[in-house]
Parts: C-alpha cells; structure tokens; sequence
C-alpha cells in the first residue's frame, strides 16, 4: 500500500505557523498585504482567486481584490501594476493568468517588482532560482518539496524525472530538485520512450494536462508520484495526470487529485507574502 500524500493535512500544518508568523509581524506593527488582480472573466480562474483570498484570510494576511473587465487594455493593467508597486502598504502582488488576448503576460510579469513578485514569475526570480540564491520560491514546486519531505524520501542522491517543462512547474521544479542534489531528468512531449525514462525515477513529479496518462507501467516500484494534473476524466470528474487506481499499488507514496499539490501552492503563496515582509 502506498502512502497517500495528504496535501490539505501539510498545508494545513504549515499555514498554522504562518499564522503564527503573522502574529509575530502583528505585534511588530506590520501588516502583510497581497494585492490580487483578476482580468476577465475565467471560470477557474475566479476559482482560485476565491481560494487565495480565503487563504490570506485564514493566516491573517490582508488581500486587496482587483477585479478588471475582460476588455481591459494592457496599458491600463500595467498602470494598475505600477500603482500597487509603488504603494509601501502591498507586499506582493498576483496577477492571474492566463490574461485576455490583448495583454501580454510576460510584459505584466516583467513590469511587477521583483521585490513584491509573491508567484516567483519574474525573470529575475528565475535567475535567482537558477543561481541558487532564491528570494521567493515557486509555489507549486516548493508545496512538492513539502510534500515529498512528508513522504520520508531523501531527494540527494535520487534519479528525479519532471515530466512537463513549463516555467511555472517543470523548469522551476527541476532546479529545486536540484538544489536537493537529486539526479535531474526533464522529460517532455518529444522526449523519446517516456515509459523508460519515467520508469527510471526514484521520484516522478508529472505535469502535463493530460488526463490520467501515467499509468503503472510508468512506475518503478516504490517510486514517490507527485501528480501536479487538474484534468477532467471521461466522466467529467476532476482527475490527475496520473492514473491513480492504476499507479497506487505499485509506488512507495502518492497524491491524490483533488488534495494533493493543489492545497499546498496557495499555503507556498502565502508563505512567500511572508517572506516579502521578513526580508
Ligand atoms: N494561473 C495558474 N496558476 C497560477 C499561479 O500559480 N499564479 C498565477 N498568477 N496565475 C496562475
């Protein structure tokens, strides 16, 4: 049987001492902000945004809520971005993506303060990341770290495969992984015999969108699979990336979809705002 990465119960613990953290700030006389900013009208995206704001609330972190209008010009969001830079009250900010059509992401990404860049986004985060001295810590690939650290597994030493290499998990979680001086391997759509190489990971994080695609003859046995997936399976039920009844009775630990990774990149978000405030 293996053991099941419980994501709300880590996230839980952890966002207690946040909130103790807060606390502490409180009585320092500061006052953690996040500004959040939503564009449009994404279904999913309001979703989440819902859930920040709630996770702010729970550790006593204030949220200012920025809700645009779908048609809003990329001018008029970059002034908005420089007014929150500039204003001393806001640690971070959150701009969600995607953004609408119009607007460019990476030039919202780049005009938001490394200072205040709470999602780790900023090519000057990345670099930091990538040169080992990181400020802010990418929230979905630090939650993993938690998680995998819950699984009693040691990274160092470990044959680590990502398979996904967006910037906002597969290359960033590749250089945490790194960082713990595992062995690294990012595998992605045009990587050749996948099932071999994921077959050679003491640790497989899987990130890719596709709905239940890591099946048990991916999987070595006793391998830790972390499944970063929200899809929707043939019934419209959310799954992950990995096919759950099928992997769980050969690896070590696993998590589940919902409940898993999803609770722990809110609770690395606000850990960040933290952060923003601390240093
Ligand atoms: N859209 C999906 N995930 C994220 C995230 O972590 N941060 C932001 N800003 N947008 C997202």
């Amino acid at each position: 049987m293996a053991k099941i990465l419980d994501g709300k119960a880590v996230a839980a613990r952890v966002r207690r001492e946040i909130a103790a953290d807060v606390e502490k700030l409180k009585a320092q006389g500061k006052n953690p902000c996040l500004a959040v900013v939503l564009v449009g009208e994404n279904p999913a995206s309001k979703v989440y945004v819902n859930n920040k704001k709630k996770g702010c609330a729970e550790v006593g972190i204030k949220s200012l809520e920025y809700l645009l209008p779908e048609e809003t010009t990329e001018e008029e969001l970059l002034s908005l971005v420089d007014k929150l830079n500039a204003d001393d009250e806001v640690n971070g900010i959150l701009v969600q993506l995607p953004l609408p059509k119009q607007i460019s992401e990476q030039k919202v990404i780049e005009r938001i303060s490394p200072e205040k860049d709470v999602d780790c986004f900023h090519p000057y985060s990345a670099g930091k990341l990538f040169t080992g001295s990181p400020r802010f810590l990418p929230c979905t690939p630090a939650g993993i770290m938690e998680l995998i650290r819950e699984s009693g597994v040691e990274v160092a030493g470990k044959t680590c495969v990502v398979v996904g290499r967006s910037n906002i998990v597969g290359k960033p979680m590749a250089m945490l992984l790194m960082g713990a001086n595992g062995t690294v391997t990012i595998a992605h759509s045009r990587t050749q015999d996948l099932k071999a190489v994921c077959k050679t990971a003491d640790i497989l994080v899987v990130a890719i969108g596709k709905a239940k695609f890591i099946t048990a003859d991916y999987v070595k046995e006793g391998a830790v699979v972390i499944d970063v997936g929200m899809d929707r399976d043939e019934n419209g039920k959310l799954c992950g990336d990995v096919d759950f009844a099928s992997v769980e009775p050969v690896c070590g630990a696993i998590t589940p979809v919902p409940g898993g990774v999803g609770p722990m990149t809110i609770t690395m978000l606000l850990k960040n705002t933290l952060r923003a405030v601390q240093d």
